[in-house]
């Protein structure tokens, strides 16, 4: 009883919800809704007053960038410049969980608080239904990032949403678990060649693919612009020790594959997957960090993570959450 009237915020995704997640946004309020990544906190990018709200709600710096979500190409050419990468890497994976850098037009009506300010602009077409239709139905681009405290880990559920922000959202549409459980591929498509500047979903191996070109990942601090990416991100409160083939009793343990303690072992232990299945370890590794981060366990050892597909990516997280 007490957790219906708690959590009275979060509502199951419906016609109607869609239209009061609309309104709201008109507003210039702030609504949190799934992605196929994770879950978003949502402003009308074309306003300043909601941005600021976003930026305001996450304790995010003003010098880190939004994505601005739009519902096709041609809502994304509207305000930004197409390149022959943009044309390729946008037939090639939207809607989907790929974000992709461009240089802003002259005069468009994105908040300049959206994109920090800076001449590029990062744009993603999700493929989460629910977010087509906000977007198509405001008909005006959303920034949103993940619906989480700047630096902490990104949210994969309603509830996960919730212990962020609690009331202080009025309005996070449940639609369960999201399914990649990681946020996009961040990649420059400005130069000669994509540059991953954060890798996610979409591999460097699907991006050299689609584009016929030697990709490059760079999450480096020299050539990044977005300060996002320098940032102690994805962080738990307990400390994380990585690539830990066994486990001590006073920590929880999150294993892969194989990997896990034996019976001996007192502690919480988790499997990412227990079939070595790296796109399942993705969708479970906030969750499962979100989990053991509220055991009594001292610290989290997790099992090394093959570096090869997604798996760039969840070590990418990995390491960040650990420094
Ligand atoms: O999957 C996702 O991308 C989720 C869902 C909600 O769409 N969003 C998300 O947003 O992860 P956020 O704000 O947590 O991460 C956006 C990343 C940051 O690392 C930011 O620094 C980078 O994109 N970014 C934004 N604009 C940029 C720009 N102009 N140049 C380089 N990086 C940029
Ligand atoms: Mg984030």
């Amino acid at each position: 009883m007490s957790k219906i009237l708690i959590n009275n915020n979060i509502k199951f995704y419906s016609e109607e919800i869609l239209s009061t997640a609309v309104n709201l946004l008109s507003n210039k309020d702030l609504v949190a809704f799934p992605t196929e990544t994770v879950y978003g906190l949502g402003a009308d990018a074309t306003s300043d007053i909601a941005v600021s709200k976003v930026y305001k709600l996450k304790n995010r710096p003003f010098i880190n960038p939004l994505i601005s979500h739009v519902s096709n190409k041609d809502m994304a050419y509207k305000f930004c410049k197409e390149t022959y990468l943009s044309n390729i890497l946008s037939e090639a994976f939207w809607p989907g969980p790929l974000t992709i850098i461009m240089e802003q037009k002259n005069n468009n009506n994105i908040s300049k608080l959206a994109a920090a300010n800076l001449d590029s602009i990062a744009v993603r077409v999700p493929k989460s239904k629910i977010l087509q239709e906000i977007i198509t139905k405001l008909n005006k681009p959303i920034a949103a990032p993940s619906a989480n405290k700047s630096g902490m880990v990104s949210p994969t559920s309603a509830e996960h949403v919730f212990e962020e922000f609690g009331e202080k959202i009025k309005l996070i549409i449940d639609n369960g678990p999201t399914e990649k459980g990681i946020e996009s591929t961040v990649v420059d498509a400005r130069g000669n060649y994509p540059v991953i500047l954060r890798p996610g979903p979409i591999t460097l191996e699907m991006i050299q693919e689609a584009t016929n070109s030697q990709a490059k990942l760079n999450t480096s601090s020299e050539l990044i612009e977005s300060p996002g990416q320098l940032l102690k991100h994805y962080s738990t409160q307990k400390k994380l020790i990585l690539n830990s083939t066994n486990c001590s009793n006073d920590c929880a343990y999150l294993g892969f594959k194989n990997l896990m303690p034996d019976n001996k072992f007192g502690g919480v232990s988790l499997n990412l997957s227990k079939n070595g299945n790296l796109n399942e370890a993705a969708s479970n590794l906030f969750s499962m960090l979100r989990t053991l981060d509220k055991s009594n366990a001292k610290n989290i050892m997790v099992a090394p993570i093959p570096n090869k597909g997604i798996g760039v990516a969840i070590n990418d997280r990995l390491k960040r959450a650990a420094l």
